[in-house]
């Protein structure tokens, strides 16, 4: 597809090289890192060498230029290499790092990002536990305040990079005060004493990322590690799912772009009733809808992340691209093995794994439910009568 119009050369430089990269070396690794449920240290290191988990952020402090757009491109590109890759890649630089970067003060940026921008100090973000999920400021974790220092005491659960994070920011409800205004974000070091991280293993696709649940039992955090102010906590987690949910839109573009290429080869080799694939119908309208969707999935995406680059507000946009990206995944993944037959079936074809891959960028960082929630709730304030 022609992007020249839509893709700045720099962008188109930046994608160029993402993409020269993640083949070469995360590609080839993406079946064995699914299969064993390994987490991609290499893959992630390179990625930290490229410079790229510093989009966006102040050179002072090791980042390097670009915003959105450019992070929408590099997952895009991950994403079509290894879907678990990109998972925590966004989990350490869209929701972690981010949360850090915007809601901090200068002596706390100093202190956390550049190991974060660095790959040395990885992110994880803890917000869901294990009874509270999509009702986000129904969280129940507390803190309670004592001489100067916060106690944090609950469980989190789902947490991406938790058993490889050195940093954590959590959210938590600070002296028991109800609603979303009694929750506080306080990032942890994952060494501080009566954390004990649990792995959840299992997972039906992006298995080379890693999940667990972590435990809190009376683990002390200076008052040098609150972001923001005390009761911040939960509008900055909504500020921060707004941008990120820009980058699970990428992510889900990049699985139903690396699918849907599979398909565009294997049916041009496969042969039925003496003709390729590709010369039935059928198919070409399956290809043609898929490439259609994704490339409507791009553009909402490109909006959004334009929008969140200017500084203008990009709720109802990250959400309709999150919602229509990550539904565009799930059919294109579904076509793209449906095309290659029962071959399509067996492990070591990758749109196995892409299949299984889209399926959470429907339930992460916001279930489609949620999306249509969002949509729902503002476009009904924006035409108030
Ligand atoms: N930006 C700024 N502020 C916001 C906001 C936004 N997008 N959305 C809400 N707020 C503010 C509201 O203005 C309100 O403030 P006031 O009290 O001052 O008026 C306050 O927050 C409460 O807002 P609501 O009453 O609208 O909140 P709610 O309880 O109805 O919840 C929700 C809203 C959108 C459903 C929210 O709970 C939500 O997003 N849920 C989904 C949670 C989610 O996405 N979890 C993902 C986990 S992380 C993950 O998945 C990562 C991974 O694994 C890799």
């Amino acid at each position: 597809m022609n992007n020249s119009l839509l893709l700045t050369e720099e962008q188109l430089l930046l994608k160029k090289t993402l993409s020269e990269f993640s083949q070469k070396h995360i590609a080839p690794h993406a079946h064995l890192l699914d299969q064993n449920e390994q987490f991609p240290t290499e893959n992630l290191q390179g990625l930290a060498s490229l410079g790229v988990m510093g989009t966006g952020i102040d050179p002072e402090l090791g980042g390097s230029s670009g915003g959105y757009q450019e992070l929408a491109v590099v997952v895009e590109e991950i994403a079509k290499a290894c879907a678990g890759t990109s998972t925590s890649f966004i989990a350490h630089v869209s929701l972690t790092l981010a949360t850090i970067y915007n809601f901090s003060r200068p002596d706390q940026r100093e202190k956390f990002v550049p190991g974060m921008i660095e790959g040395r100090d990885i992110g994880a973000w803890c917000l869901t536990e294990p009874d509270c999920g999509s009702d986000a400021s129904a969280l129940s974790c507390q803190v309670e305040k004592n001489n100067g220092s916060y106690v944090i005491n609950g469980t989190k659960t789902f947490i991406t990079n938790a058993n490889e994070a050195s940093l954590f920011t959590v959210f938590a409800r600070l002296n028991n005060q109800p609603g979303s205004k009694g929750i506080i974000c306080l990032v942890v070091d994952r060494h501080s004493p009566g954390i004990t991280i649990n792995p959840l293993k299992g997972k039906m696709g992006i298995r080379a990322s890693s999940t667990a649940e972590i435990d809190f039992n009376n683990t002390k955090v200076p008052a040098f590690n609150v972001l923001g102010q005390e009761e911040d906590g939960f509008k900055i987690a909504m500020q921060i799912l707004d941008s990120s949910r820009i980058i699970i839109a990428s992510q889900a573009v990049g699985i139903a772009q690396g699918s849907l290429e599979k398909a565009l080869s294997y049916s041009q080799q496969r042969q039925t009733f003496n003709r390729p694939l590709a010369q039935h119908q059928a198919i070409q309208f399956m290809l043609a809808d898929c490439a259609t969707k994704i490339e409507a999935a791009r553009l909402l995406t490109r909006r959004a992340a334009l929008l969140k680059d200017q500084n203008l507000p990009h709720t109802i946009e990250s959400a309709m691209a999150k919602l229509f990206a990550s539904e565009t995944a799930h059919f294109v993944t579904d076509k793209a093995l449906q095309i290659h037959g029962g071959y399509g079936f067996f492990k070591d074809n990758p749109v196995e794994r892409y299949y299984r891959d889209a399926k959470i960028t429907e339930i992460y960082e916001g279930s489609s439910e949620i999306q249509r929630l969002v949509i729902a709730r503002n476009i009904l304030k924006l035409y108030q009568i």
